[in-house]
């Protein structure tokens, strides 16, 4: 049966986690669906796995377009999440009008990064039929402003901030929150803190469920592994099976360990 948004919400009852990839084309699509994958993301990481910048930030929404129609062709059942890529979604009429593009090409839900001042915006989306996941902690689209790719919400104000924000962009109308590079402890309040399913990168265990970079996790990504990847082909004789053990792995929560997470 195809995973839907209210197949997320009853694993966080259950507290069962569940497992999201990035797919980028019809091939990646069908084996992650198949290997049992919940969710599937056209990531605008796409950028620099499969466009070589140094940053997600030339991504435009026709390639997003392209790559989630892609996607939507080999899905088998999973719910298909797409990234709005930077600057589409700088106003609500920008993001309306974006989002639906995305939607039309297959996806189920869009991605946007940012932090309350998205209230608006999410509120129309989903007030108008677009499922909103809501990305905060290390939001790669500012990276400019950050200075770098750096673990947020390190100190107690700052996570203060972030458990706001989640709750916020939760009662505007987000039904998914996911959270990058944050330390565990926060990610578990946040998670808590919220009734939406939260998806953690880099934000430990305690999430509802689990997100990777599908290149990361079959060790293709060329140059130093952020501290929250496993490369899951190293111990399996194929693709299909790496991403099982994945799939497995989230589900017994052994993944991710301690050496992938940040405590602080
Ligand atoms: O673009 C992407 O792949 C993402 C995930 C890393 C969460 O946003
Ligand atoms: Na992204």
């Amino acid at each position: 049966m195809a995973v839907t948004i209210n197949t997320l919400r009853e694993f966080k009852e259950k507290g069962e986690a569940f497992s999201v990839l990035t797919s980028y084309d019809a091939t990646f699509a069908q084996v992650v669906s198949e290997a049992g994958v919940d969710a599937i993301l056209i990531g605008d990481s796409l950028g620099m796995v499969l466009q070589g910048n140094d940053s997600t930030l030339p991504v435009t929404l026709d390639e997003m377009v392209y790559h989630t129609a892609c996607v939507a062709k080999g899905n088998k059942g999973s719910l298909i999440m797409a990234d709005m890529p930077f600057m589409t979604y700088g106003t609500v009429e920008a993001a309306l009008e974006n989002a639906a593009e995305l939607m039309r090409a297959g996806a189920h839900m869009v991605k946007l990064e940012g932090t309350d001042w998205m209230k608006d915006t999410i509120a129309a989306l989903s007030e108008r039929g677009v499922p909103v996941c809501a990305h905060l902690g290390l939001t790669p689209q500012f990276v400019n402003k950050f200075g770098g790719y750096k673990v947020q919400g390190r100190d107690e104000k700052a996570a203060e901030m972030m458990i706001e924000h989640a709750c916020e962009l939760v009662a505007a109308g987000a039904d998914v929150i996911l959270l990058e590079c944050v330390p565990a402890p926060l990610a578990a309040r946040i998670t808590q803190a919220v009734k939406a399913p939260v998806i953690g990168i880099g934000a430990g265990a305690d999430t509802d469920g689990q997100v990777l970079v599908v290149h990361d996790m079959l060790g293709l990504t060329p140059g130093r592994k952020p501290k929250f990847v496993k490369n899951f082909l190293a111990e399996a004789d194929s693709v299909q099976g790496a991403i099982e053990a994945y799939v497995k792995a989230v589900k017994d929560r052994t993944f991710p360990a301690e050496e992938h997470t940040f405590k602080a």
